[in-house]
C-alpha cells in the first residue's frame, strides 16, 4: 500500500474497483509498451474516447491515427472490434474465461481485467510476476502452472488484482531483472533468492531464440582522410541515423569475394551479417567525414563496429583497407 503507484488506470487498493474500460485499454496498451510511454497516450486516448460506447462509434482510421507511434498496429484494429462487441453486449464480461473470447484479449489480459476490474481470483502472470515468484522460491525454471498456483495461494480472496499490480510494481522498481534492490525490498526476509546471495540467478535466463539471418553490404568509400557517410531513411530500422552507405539487407547472401571485413550484429528480430567492401566513388547524398573523428559522427553501434574493424585491422597491418581482408 505504501509503495502503490497511482497510475491513471488504477484505483487505490482499498478504493472502488476501477472502470473495466480503463483497465482493458491500459492492459492492451501495456502489452508491448512501457508504463512511462503509455501514461500520456492513455490519457489522450481516454480524453478522446472516454467510454467503450464512444470508442465503438469511432472510425477505425481515427483510432489507428491515435495509436500512431505505439507500434503493433493489430492492437488498434482489435481494440475497435472489441469495443464494438462489448458495446453491443452492454458491457465487458466479468470473468477471465468470457473475456478471453474478445478480440485481442489473450490469457494474461483476460486474467488481468478479471482480477483488477472484477475482483475475480484469477492469476495475471506477466514477466514481473514470474520473476518475483521465482525469486521468492529460488526456483530457476518455474512452470507457468506452478506460478499461477503459487500466485493464487498468496492472493487474499478478491484481491488478486491488487497482488498482481503490487508484484508488477515490485518487479519494475525493486525486483528488477538485473541489479535488484534487495535492501529496499519489503519481502526480502521471505525471499529464498535473496538468501541464496545471488538473486539475479532466478529465474535462469532462457537461451535466446534463434533469430533469422539477414545479409547486407556496407561500402567503405575513402577520400584523403575522410570517409563517405549517409543518413538512413527516416522510416524503418535505425531510421534517420548516420550510416555507411550500402545495399538493402536481405535473407540472401551475396558473396562478391571483395569483402574487407565482416560484422555480425544482433537486432531484436534478426541477426545481420554485414560485409564491408571498398568502393572508389560515392553516389547519391551523403557527406565526407574525417576518419579521425568518426566517434562524433553519430553512428549507431553496427556502423561504429564496422569502422572500428576496418581501422583496427589497418593499424595492425599498416596496410590500407583494400588489403586488410
Ligand atoms: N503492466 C501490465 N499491466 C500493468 C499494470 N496494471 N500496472 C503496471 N504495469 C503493468
Amino acid at each position: 500500500m505504501d509503495n502503490f503507484r497511482l497510475l491513471p488506470w488504477r484505483s487505490p487498493p482499498d478504493g472502488a474497483a476501477p472502470d473495466p474500460y480503463r483497465v482493458w485499454l491500459s492492459e492492451i496498451m501495456l502489452q508491448q509498451t512501457t508504463v512511462a510511454t503509455v501514461i500520456p497516450r492513455f490519457e489522450r486516448f481516454l480524453a478522446r474516447w472516454p467510454t467503450v460506447d464512444s470508442l465503438a462509434a469511432a472510425a477505425i482510421q481515427d483510432v489507428m491515427g491515435e495509436w500512431a507511434g505505439l507500434g503493433y498496429y493489430a492492437r488498434a484494429r482489435n481494440l475497435v472490434a472489441c469495443a464494438r462487441l462489448v458495446a453491443q453486449r452492454g458491457g465487458f464480461p466479468a470473468t477471465a474465461s468470457d473475456l478471453r473470447n474478445l478480440p485481442g484479449v489473450g490469457d494474461y489480459t483476460a486474467a488481468a481485467i478479471a482480477a483488477i476490474a472484477f475482483g475475480e481470483d484469477a492469476a495475471p502472470v506477466d514477466t514481473n510476476v514470474v520473476r518475483v515468484i521465482a525469486r521468492l522460491d529460488a526456483n530457476s525454471a518455474p512452470a507457468r502452472a506452478d506460478i499461477e498456483r503459487r500466485f493464487l495461494a498468496m492472493a487474499p480472496p478478491g484481491r488478486a488484482g491488487d497482488l498482481a499490480q503490487a508484484m508488477m510494481d515490485l518487479g519494475a522498481t525493486i525486483c528488477r531483472p538485473r541489479a535488484p534492490k534487495c535492501t529496499l525490498c519489503p519481502v526480502a526476509i521471505a525471499c529464498a533468492a535473496f538468501a541464496s546471495g545471488d538473486p539475479e540467478a532466478f529465474p535462469a535466463k532462457k537461451a535466446i531464440a534463434a533469430r533469422p539471418q539477414r545479409f547486407g553490404v556496407a561500402w567503405w568509400i575513402e577520400r584523403g582522410d575522410q570517409l563517405w557517410l549517409v543518413r538512413r531513411e527516416a522510416k524503418g530500422l535505425l531510421g534517420g541515423m548516420a550510416a555507411l552507405p550500402g545495399s538493402q539487407w536481405s535473407a540472401d547472401e551475396c558473396e562478391s569475394g571483395r569483402s574487407i571485413g565482416r560484422v555480425r550484429h544482433l537486432f531484436t528480430h534478426f541477426a545481420l551479417d554485414l560485409s564491408i567492401e571498398q568502393r572508389d566513388r560515392p553516389h547519391g547524398e551523403g557527406w565526407w567525414h574525417p576518419l579521425d573523428r568518426l566517434d562524433q559522427a553519430g553512428l549507431p553501434t553496427l556502423y561504429r563496429r564496422a569502422c572500428a574493424l576496418v581501422l583496427g585491422r589497418r593499424e595492425k597491418t599498416g596496410h590500407d583497407a583494400s588489403t586488410a581482408a
